[in-house]
């Protein structure tokens, strides 16, 4: 980790942001910045020069507990597509909670040649829920360890989800959505509109 970016302090204040702005990285396989684009750098108050060749946890909230990640970067190396939410770090130690959207980009051959991240404001109800969750994996990381953590982890999604980690963050915004959707619509609206799921998500509007 680049400690030279690193705040020298961390402050429990959210940053404030444009929520309607999508944040866009691009990394290598290792998960160095490749590329950041204007809403990356507003937000986390980093400028793309400061910022590009970095690795990406210079933006890492000590909040974030690493099973999170663990599960990531499983994902990734295995080619898959990911869904997370993440409390991420400012240059002036500020934090802002994000909806990533994960994906793998490939060369000619068809290898994996890096990953892109694309990045919504969470709504509070989400924050809400997750949290807590985080609080708790971060404890047992601290007081036990990571093992612990992660079965913890993995026996709190079974037992309170019955879903694993991605679908359990996709439901969540279906909640919100189906939540969010106005009473106005037919029924048949509605449907096509949690069909859409995230996709719908990151190109429309949503209320944060
Ligand atoms: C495309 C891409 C985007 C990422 N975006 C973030 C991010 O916004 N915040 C974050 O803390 N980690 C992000 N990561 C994960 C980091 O690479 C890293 O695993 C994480 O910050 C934990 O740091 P650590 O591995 O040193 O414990 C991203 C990884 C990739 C591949």
């Amino acid at each position: 980790m680049n400690t030279v970016l690193r705040p020298p302090k961390i402050l429990d204040e959210e940053i404030t942001w444009d929520k309607s702005q999508v944040i866009v990285s691009k990394t290598d396989l290792f998960g160095t910045i490749l590329y950041a684009n204007d809403a990356f750098s507003n937000t986390s108050e980093y400028s793309k020069l400061e910022i590009v060749g970095e690795p990406h946890n210079v933006i890492r909230h000590p909040d974030m507990p690493k099973v999170i990640f663990k599960v990531l970067w499983q994902h990734l190396k295995e080619g898959k597509n990911f869904h997370a939410i993440i409390k991420n770090l400012t240059k002036s130690g500020r934090y802002y909670w994000v909806i990533t959207d994960f994906t793998i980009d490939t060369n000619d051959a068809g290898e994996i040649a890096g990953y892109t991240a694309r990045r919504k404001a969470v709504p509070e109800s989400v924050v809400t829920k997750i949290a807590p969750l985080y609080k708790t994996l971060l404890e047992i990381e601290q007081q036990k360890n990571e093992k612990a953590s992660e079965l913890y982890f993995n026996a709190y999604l079974k037992e309170e989800t019955g879903k694993n980690y991605n679908d359990f963050i996709l439901h969540l915004f279906n909640e919100e959505l189906k939540k969010q959707e106005t009473i106005e619509e037919t029924p048949k609206e509605k449907n096509t509109v949690l069909q859409k799921g995230l996709n719908w998500f990151f190109h429309g509007t949503f209320e944060v």
